[in-house]
């Protein structure tokens, strides 16, 4: 936890898996949800301004990436145009601004990707994501990007979650077995993010050490996973193949197998209770 800084924390998309973890983090942050529409220009100055806060995390984002194919206007507006508005407003009140983006800036055909490798995306995600990163980067505001890849932790309807259902009401559970990025425990990048904060203007990876198929995390949580290709699978967007984000700027967080350790021990300590 974070001894209350001089000045407001706000976090942005606090009702989501990254924001809530966070706020746990920072117990005396200001939480905004849903309830302020990042794309209404005028309600996100006023309330950035409002609060005058000296830190704010923007964790809001359309993350459905086969629904941003759909709806490309959409993830333009949230994920590309409202992160410059965002950062526009926290130059105008003197915050720095955590910009939180992902690897499908990233059009994964190598093995892996450092923070100077310029954006590349393959689906409309990515490519409104990486223009939320442009914005931010030229509204004058101080600015922090931190990529991550594949999150999951205790009590989310995430990945890990799902296959863990699926195991139980299935024989076998067929999952991706040709593409890799890495996975990131919640607690534990959220735990780092005020490093970030710490450290100079620019832009960061966190994630769990250790690149695996969606396959190889799965068959770790469950026995019945069994492997199947990418081009079985009927999705709207394109993914990368290998997306790994390599961190060569901050401190390395642990392999994912540990951190998985850690949230099954989690998950269970639930069921128990
Ligand atoms: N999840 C992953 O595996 C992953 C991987 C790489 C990077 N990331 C990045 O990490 C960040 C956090 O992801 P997450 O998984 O925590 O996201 P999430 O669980 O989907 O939460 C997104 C948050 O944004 C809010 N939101 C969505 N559209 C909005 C809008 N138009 N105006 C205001 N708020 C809006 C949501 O509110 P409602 O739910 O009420 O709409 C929710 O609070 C995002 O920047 C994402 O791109 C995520």
């Amino acid at each position: 936890m974070v001894a209350a800084p001089e000045g407001t924390v706000l976090i942005l998309g606090a009702t989501g898996r990254l924001g809530r973890a966070l706020a746990r983090v920072y117990p005396g942050a200001a939480l905004i949800g849903h309830e302020l529409e990042l794309t209404d220009e005028a309600a996100v100055r006023a309330a950035i301004a409002g609060h005058a806060p000296r830190l704010v995390f923007n964790c809001a984002a359309f993350t459905d990436v086969d629904a941003c194919e759909d709806e490309p206007e959409r993830a333009m507006a949230v994920n590309g145009h409202a992160p410059g508005t965002v950062a526009a407003a926290c130059a105008d009140a003197g915050a720095t601004l955590v910009q939180i983006s992902t690897d499908y800036v990233f059009a994964g055909d190598r093995n892996g990707y450092t923070e100077a490798d310029p954006p590349d995306p393959v689906s409309t995600y990515g490519r409104s994501k990486a223009l939320g990163e442009a914005r931010v980067r030229s509204a004058g505001a101080d600015w922090r990007i931190v990529r991550t890849s594949r999150l999951f932790g205790p009590g989310e309807n995430d990945f890990a979650s799902q296959m863990r259902t699926r195991s139980l009401v299935k024989p076998v559970v067929p999952v991706i077995a040709d593409e890799w990025s890495r996975f990131t425990y919640l607690p534990e990048l959220a735990a780092r993010l005020p490093e970030v904060v710490a450290a100079p203007r620019g832009t960061y990876h966190l994630t769990n050490e250790g690149a695996v198929s969606w396959y190889g995390f799965a068959r770790a949580l469950i026995p019945n996973a069994a492997p199947v290709p990418a081009a079985q699978c009927r999705r709207r967007a394109l993914r990368p193949r290998c997306s790994a984000l390599l961190n060569t700027r901050l401190r390395p967080m642990r392999p994912w197998q540990e951190a998985l350790s850690d949230y099954l021990r989690s998950e269970d300590e639930q069921v128990i209770r």
